[in-house]
């Protein structure tokens, strides 16, 4: 009887008992529910919400140590690959022998009129070199290595069809004793935190004086580090001026949104990119958004500009600015990036949370490209307080308030060139650096070292 009730009813509600109509009403409400629900799982299925960090995407993450000490410079690309860069579009090529290694700059992956002198490329490059220097010890190899000398290219009207990948870099190898430092063991530890750090939480003065001491590590830069006060102010009126000169420059705010990847599916396919899941959210705003259709791009980019202000620079008890000389110079741009991810390995075996925030010195970029007087190159110089110095990164740091999570890789697999690519360079291309940079890993995160004390 039960049966044929059911089967028989159609909607809306034929008259009946009233203990009838009722009984069927929230059986269809809750059929419903349950409907929605269904519909919102599988949406929050769909758009990835259960699936943060997981998928082939993240696997070189978990897989990086590979086949373990006896491995050789393969393990080195593993480990390369796992370092910071501009928008992560991890742009680097390698090509892997007995006794030397290459970085190549992939000439396809950088952010274009947001990076139009490639320095954060390089920049990025110089990350992955770090993360190889240290995984070289860990293998038992001393690393010795070699930059590409000169300029930065010239931002090109026109870009070749096919561009060559290029040698910026090789690192040599002797056998030495395996060294596996704290900051190797920090490598796939290590995340871009964006999101909101412990404000009322300094960062202790040791932790200062240790990052003067890597710093001091390498004499082609200078770190520079502000808490609170007016320098402080102004760097961080200039960094949301900054982001919103950006938003309003079509061609760097439509560079950027183009390495996006915001559903699981483009997170699979690209295996790059910034993610939903690396804008440092809470996990019920988080899930939100991801869930949300997506939004007109004017709205995003204002709230970038809000995060910007209220997260990012309201919570971070530090900022900090790398300075070179000539920002311009290949080998200090890859330099910088050797220090910016020894910085970052260093401050994640401190539990402390780091993210660069750029937009000022690529504003001064894109103003140099446009020959326009910067008003960004003018105060940034102010804050820096010697003309002999300019910018080339900038980052806050502080400890987190919602933990970072890994973003995506590619594999090893087609990273690595067999053949000798065409721009490979000869010998006498390459510059030899001298004793105390080629051999790098020598700093223990484990011991923050008072340089006061230590003089
Ligand atoms: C040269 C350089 C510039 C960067 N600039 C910014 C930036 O302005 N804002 C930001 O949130 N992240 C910035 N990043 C961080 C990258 O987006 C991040 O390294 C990348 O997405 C990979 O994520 P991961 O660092 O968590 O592995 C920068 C990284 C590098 C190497």
């Amino acid at each position: 009887m039960t049966q044929d009730r059911e089967t028989s009813e159609t909607w809306p509600l034929e008259p009946g008992s009233e203990a009838d109509t009722r009984r069927i009403f929230l059986k269809r409400a809750g059929g419903l529910v349950l409907l929605a629900a269904g519909g919102l799982a599988w949406r929050a299925y769909d758009t990835g919400v259960f699936s943060v960090g997981r998928g082939p995407a993240y696997e070189p993450w978990k897989t990086w140590q590979g086949q373990g000490p006896s491995e050789g410079p393969l393990a080195l690309v593993r480990a390369g690959v796992l370092a910071a860069s501009v928008h992560n579009t991890q742009p680097w090529l390698f090509r892997v022998g007995a006794e030397s290694l290459e970085l190549l700059a992939d000439p396809g992956r950088h952010l274009g009129p947001m990076d139009p002198y490639r320095r954060e490329q390089h920049i990025s490059l110089g990350c992955a070199l770090e993360n190889m220097v240290l995984a070289a010890g860990a293998q038992g190899l001393k690393p010795e290595v070699e930059f590409l000398p000169g300029k930065l290219a010239e931002p090109q009207a026109e870009v070749p069809i096919a561009p060559a990948p290029e040698v910026v870099a090789r690192l040599r190898f002797t056998p030495s004793r395996r060294d596996i430092s704290g900051l190797y063991a920090a490598i796939s530890q290590r995340h871009t935190n964006r999101g909101p750090y412990l404000a009322d939480r300094g960062v202790p003065r040791e932790t200062l004086w240790a990052f003067n001491d890597l710093a001091r590590e390498d004499d082609s830069l200078r770190l520079v580090l502000l808490e609170d006060g007016g320098r402080r102010a102004v760097f961080d009126r200039l960094m949301v001026d900054a982001t919103e000169a950006i938003v309003a420059d079509r061609e760097m705010i439509e560079a950027s949104n183009s390495w996006f990847r915001l559903t699981p599916r483009e997170i699979e396919q690209h295996r790059d990119g910034p993610t939903i899941d690396s804008f440092g959210l809470p996990p019920l705003s988080l899930a939100a958004v991801k869930m949300l259709p997506k939004p007109e791009p004017e709205k995003t980019h204002r709230q970038w500009v809000a995060a910007t202000r209220d997260v990012q620079l309201a919570t971070a008890p530090l900022v900090g600015i790398i300075a070179v000389r000539d920002p311009y110079e290949r080998a200090t741009a890859l330099r910088a990036g050797l220090f910016w991810q020894r910085l970052q390995l260093w401050a994640t075996a401190q539990g402390l949370a780091m993210q660069p925030m750029n937009q000022i010195v690529q504003m001064i970029d894109r103003d140099r490209q446009q020959a326009r007087t910067s008003a960004f190159a003018a105060d940034l110089a102010e804050i820096l307080g010697d003309g002999r110095w300019q910018a080339t990164l900038a980052f806050r740091a502080g400890y987190p308030a919602v933990a970072a999570v890994p973003s995506p890789r590619r594999g090893i697999d087609g990273l690595v060139l067999e053949e000798a690519p065409a721009s490979s360079l000869r010998e006498a291309d390459l510059i030899a650096e001298q004793s105390g940079f080629s051999v790098r890993p020598t700093t223990d995160p484990s011991v923050a070292r008072d340089p006061t004390r230590s003089q």
